[in-house]
């Protein structure tokens, strides 16, 4: 692919400023200064950016802790988890895979991968989402045997969900669905009410506890190919 092309897929530059980077003489490749733009190069090439390495991919992955007060949205009116990462994010094409509410933190994974953020989406997969909770009122057992057999919801009725309690009003709770407002609903569905929500595993993910509320970091290659793995 061109070296152009390539220096900004990988996140670092937009296409016009990897234009100028290259010719001005900060890109090496395979040890070799390289200032024509329009050069292509093996998507395996060793590239070098003032002395740094850069990693070409075909797709992105971000692990995002997100805070409270932000969107899961590519655009809305108000603030949206794409204001967090870096504005290379939008140009690369991607999205929050998956919505939490706006008043949940938690694990969001951040994707241009639109055939994988598809698949762990999508029903048929089962992928599980674990949420930190705390409730308004002791959780009785009678409601915890009735979330883990599957709760009538109006509009739908939820898998049968694992709960685990640390005490009365705070534990866990593993899902493998995503509707809207979902624990809320099972939750208000029993005579109770989430007070705080935080979702700490998506699939093979566990929030990295070392990002901080508004942090995030790329995916490590485990990471990814732990996610890769849930629909081969
Ligand atoms: N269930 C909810 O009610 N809200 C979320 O953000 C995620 C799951």
């Amino acid at each position: 692919m061109r070296l152009d092309k390539y220096l900004s897929e990988s996140g670092i530059f937009s296409r016009s400023e990897a234009g100028k980077a290259i010719r001005s003489g900060r890109i090496l490749v395979d040890g070799t200064v390289v200032k024509d733009p329009s050069r292509h190069i093996a998507e395996t090439a060793s590239v070098l950016c003032d002395g740094k390495p850069v990693f070409w991919s075909k797709y992105q992955y971000i692990m995002l802790h997100k805070p409270q007060g932000y969107v899961s949205a590519t655009e809305d009116k108000g603030r949206t988890v794409m204001d967090l990462v870096p504005p290379s994010c939008i140009r690369l094409g991607m999205f929050p895979c998956g919505r939490l509410d706006i008043d949940t933190t938690g694990l969001l994974l951040i994707t241009n991968d639109g055939p994988g953020a598809h698949n762990w989406l999508s029903p048929k997969h089962h992928v599980t989402k674990t949420y930190r909770f705390t409730c308004a009122l002791p959780l009785t057992e009678d409601a915890r045997t009735r979330m883990e057999s599957g709760l009538e919801l109006g509009d739908f009725t939820s898998q049968p969900a694992s709960v685990s309690l640390e005490d009365p009003q705070n534990g866990e709770i593993t899902i493998t669905e995503g509707k809207f407002h979902q624990i809320k609903r099972m939750f208000a569905a029993v005579g109770n009410e989430i007070t705080s929500l935080k979702r700490v595993r998506f699939g093979p993910l566990t929030l990295d506890e070392t990002l901080q509320p508004g942090e995030w970091r790329y995916l490590t290659d485990e990471e990814i190919h732990a996610l890769q793995a849930v629909h081969s």
